[in-house]
Formats: structure tokens, C-alpha cells, sequence
């Protein structure tokens, strides 16, 4: 039985119809009430009991493997290659769906053009680092707090071993072997030991840059700044700085922009102060160069450091972080032709 059950199929495979006429006549030859396949299913009853199940279940099978070949060669006529397969060629394609880029990585590489167009070069470094790159060579003292193992993820001690908490540690890691000048942009992901909520994460992504060569001062850090505004927020985007500490540079500052909501008049996003903070910088402290081998006599450097996210929060106006790591196809579809 299931010899002869092969032996159909392998019939019904061969098939060829050149019209409708002689389709419809293998339809009624194999699948009618008194075609082939079901004269199986009559002989089916003197099958003995324990070979039913798998004649049973052949016989469906070549029920259905003969519909789908009959109904293929109906399909076929329309396109006049009935023997070639069962394919309708006429068929409208179905369109195929693009996935979209990451908020993240288009403001990523926003920023990295924005420098790019100021000579600046891309630069990476580890995610997991030691102790001398993420503090120690950048002036943070023994007891600084970031150290904590509150603040930092430590992956051993003694030597210590760590998740980066910030993307500065690429600065000394290019300084080190790097003869100025130097001009580099170091984008990357950062972690912290904070609980997830919509204003923290334990992982999320920064991007530095660093400039050193002989006589930069502060104006060139400024001129960085002003540009870097306009370029990302629009032309009419003011800046203001704000003294502020970070134990690698000296002078330091925190950077405030003209808010892109209100236009600065004020409102709920800047707290109704007009401003909205978006990185911290300075020149870099001698003690940063001389650690990294770099002669602070001959050479002066400038820095800043900036959260992706924040930008993305202030380009799309997203206010919730965890957005940017659940992959709900829903918020990402959002950004569907954004380039
Ligand atoms: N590393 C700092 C942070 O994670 C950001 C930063 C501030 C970077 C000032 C800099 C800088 O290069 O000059 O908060």
C-alpha cells in the first residue's frame, strides 16, 4: 500500500497541464469522489490495524501534496509556463520591510560628523578596563567617590578590574601612545551602578573628544562648542557655560543650551529657566598629561564629554531612558527614514 501510495505521488509530481480543461480533467482523475486518491481511501479498510496509522497518515499527505500540485498548475496557466512550476510570476511583490537605525546610533553618528567636519578622528577603547585608565591617570584622587563600588561595577579587586564609567578613559588610553597633536572623538558605551529608572540606567553611551597640540586655549574650546550647537540643534541655538569640577580638567565647565522647546523663552522641559545642560568640559589638567607621558610645558589640550542619550532626549524628545534598550518595534518604527 504504501509502495503504491509512492508510486502516485511520484505521478502527480510529473504532472503537466497546458490548459484549464486538461487541469480540471487530473483533478477529477486523482482528487474526484472516484479519482486515485481516494480509491486509496476505500482500499484504506483492508489495511490490518497495526499498519493504519502510518498508511493513514501517507494517504493525507498525498491528498494534500496532490491538491497543492493540482491548484500549482491552475496557478501556472496565468503566467504560460505551466510545466515550470507552481509559481504565479504575474503576482505583485510582496514589499519588503525595512528595519529603521537606532535613535542612538543616528545621533551617534551625528555627532561623530559634527567633529569629523573639524578634523577630529574616531577613537575607541575597552568597555571593561582597569583602575589606572577610568581614575587613576585621570587625576581622580584615592577617594573619590565615583570610585565606590556604589557608583562603579567592578568586575575583580586587587588588580581592579572594571566597567568603564565613562568614555574619558579613551583619552589616556590615545595619549599614552600617541605624539600630539592629537584630535580624536571617542564614542562608546558606558556603565554605572544605578537602578533603571526614566531619568538612570546602568549602561548607556557617551561621546568625548579631545584636542591636544600646542597653544589650544579656551577660545578653541569654545569655538568647538559654538559650533557644535549650531551644528546639531540649529544656527540660532546660544550656549552659555557653567563653572563647574571634573577632577581631569582645570578649568572646568558644564555646558548649557538655549532650549530647543521653548526657543528660550522657558517651559515645563528647561524647568522654565530657558536653558537645558548637555555636556561638561575644560582644559585638560597638566596632571592628566604628564601621567599619560605628555609634556604639559610644551602642549595644552581641551576636552568634553557628552551623554548620547541626552541628545536624543532633546533632538526627539523622548523622556524616558529604558525606551532606548526595550527594542519595542513600536518606538523604533518611529524613527522609519530618519538618516
Ligand atoms: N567624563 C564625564 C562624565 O562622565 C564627562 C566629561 C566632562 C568629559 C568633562 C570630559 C570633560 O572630557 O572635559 O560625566
Amino acid at each position: 500500500m504504501l509502495q503504491r501510495i509512492a508510486d502516485l505521488r511520484a505521478e502527480i509530481e510529473a504532472l503537466t497541464a497546458a490548459d484549464a480543461a486538461e487541469v480540471e480533467a487530473l483533478r477529477i482523475k486523482y482528487l474526484s469522489k472516484k479519482g486515485l486518491v481516494s480509491a486509496l481511501m476505500n482500499d484504506f479498510r483492508s489495511v490490518p490495524a497495526e499498519e493504519k496509522r502510518a498508511v493513514g497518515q501517507a494517504i493525507n499527505e498525498l491528498k494534500n501534496f496532490a491538491t497543492d500540485r493540482i491548484n500549482g498548475l491552475r496557478d501556472c496557466l496565468c503566467c504560460g509556463a505551466a510545466e515550470a512550476c507552481g509559481l504565479d510570476l504575474t503576482r505583485t511583490a510582496a514589499p519588503v520591510r525595512l528595519g529603521t537605525r537606532h535613535p542612538l546610533s543616528l545621533v551617534r553618528e551625528e555627532i561623530i560628523a559634527i567633529f569629523r567636519r573639524l578634523g577630529f578622528n574616531i577613537a575607541e577603547g575597552p568597555e571593561i578596563e582597569d583602575d589606572w585608565h577610568v581614575f587613576s591617570s585621570l587625576n581622580f584622587a584615592d577617594d573619590h567617590p565615583a570610585r565606590d563600588m556604589q557608583d562603579t561595577f567592578f568586575i575583580s579587586r586587587m588588580p581592579d578590574v572594571l566597567l568603564r564609567t565613562h568614555t574619558s578613559s579613551v583619552q589616556s588610553r590615545v595619549m599614552e601612545h600617541t605624539e600630539p597633536p592629537i584630535r580624536i572623538i571617542c564614542p562608546g558605551r558606558v556603565y554605572r551602578n544605578e537602578a533603571i529608572s526614566a531619568r538612570a540606567h546602568c549602561f548607556f553611551h557617551q561621546v568625548e573628544a579631545l584636542y591636544v597640540d600646542k597653544n589650544v586655549t579656551f577660545a578653541d574650546l569654545l569655538q568647538t562648542l559654538q559650533y557644535f550647537a549650531a551644528e546639531m540643534f540649529g544656527g540660532d541655538t546660544k550656549i552659555r557655560l557653567r563653572p563647574s569640577y571634573f577632577p581631569f580638567t582645570e578649568p572646568s565647565a558644564e555646558m548649557d543650551i538655549s532650549c530647543n522647546i521653548c526657543g528660550g523663552k522657558g517651559c515645563s522641559f528647561c524647568k522654565g529657566t530657558g536653558w537645558v545642560e548637555i555636556l561638561g568640559c575644560g582644559m585638560v589638567d597638566p596632571n592628566v598629561l604628564e601621567a599619560c607621558g605628555i609634556d604639559s610645558k610644551t602642549y595644552t589640550g581641551f576636552a568634553l564629554g557628552m551623554g548620547v542619550e541626552r541628545i536624543a532626549n532633546l533632538k526627539y524628545r523622548v523622556n524616558d531612558l529604558r525606551l532606548f534598550s526595550e527594542n519595542d518595534v513600536r518606538f523604533l518604527d518611529e524613527f522609519a527614514g530618519t538618516h
